[in-house]
């Protein structure tokens, strides 16, 4: 395996490619209100649905499990179906979301790094949303907000702990860059999904 000629460490790599991303992610979120009452929140949780649904598969990927030990473990998907079921989200709204999620095939184990530090990476931003959605919403780690729920090792230990694994797998130019950009889909795949569903999601959801 040819090593990386690029010295930048990979989960700094991954951090500075996705950062103008996350940024105008993060704001356009914030700017549609999605702790408002349930019906913002619900088009909140769908978004979460489809990049979970998406994500999944890598979550079960036997290579990645093998750099990744026990990444199986921390897939959230169930908690969000749980939140979606406490928020009422419709049945078929939640099938549709799952389904689209499902269209991507993440079989490459670069692109699935990619994906993984995005979905993981998210676990850190929702500390400030859980505070959000606990005052505005009412909900909390059991209900409503389970998807959002500190690892029991605690957020912080397990991102470092994760980005350890990540910063000591031996990766050459090209996997590092099919990781970023695979970590990039999952951004704009969001960010579609935003605009979609959480604009016009009120309407559909209660309507
Ligand atoms: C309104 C929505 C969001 C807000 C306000 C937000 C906020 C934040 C904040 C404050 C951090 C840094 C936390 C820290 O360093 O302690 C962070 C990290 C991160 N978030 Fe978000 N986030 C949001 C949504 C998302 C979503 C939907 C995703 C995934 C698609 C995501 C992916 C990430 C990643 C990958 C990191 C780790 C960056 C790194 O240090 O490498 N975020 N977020």
């Amino acid at each position: 395996m040819t090593q990386s000629v690029d010295s930048e460490v990979f989960s700094v790599y991954l951090k500075e490619g996705t950062h103008a991303i996350h940024d105008q992610l993060d704001r356009r979120v914030m700017q549609l209100n999605p702790f408002a009452d349930n019906a913002h929140y619900q088009g909140f949780l769908r978004m979460q649905l489809r990049l979970h649904s998406a994500g999944e598969q890598v979550y079960h990927n036997q290579q990645i499990n093998n750099l990744i030990p026990e990444i199986e473990q921390r897939s959230r998907l169930n908690a969000v179906l749980q939140d979606c079921a406490d928020l009422a989200i419709p049945i078929e709204l939640q099938q549709h979301d799952q389904q689209l999620g499902q269209l991507f095939k993440i079989t490459d184990p670069y692109a699935g790094l990619g994906w993984l530090y995005t979905i993981e990476g998210s676990t850190l931003g929702a500390a400030m949303l859980l505070k959000h959605v606990k005052n505005s919403l009412g909900l909390s780690e059991t209900y409503g907000a389970r998807h959002m729920a500190a690892h029991s090792d605690g957020r912080a230990t397990h991102w470092r702990e994760f980005k350890a694994i990540l910063d000591s797998l031996t990766l050459n130019d090209l996997q590092r860059k099919q990781a970023l950009d695979a970590a990039k889909q999952a951004f704009y795949f969001v960010t579609e999904t935003v605009d979609e569903i959480m604009v016009t999601g009120k309407k559909e959801v209660a309507g």
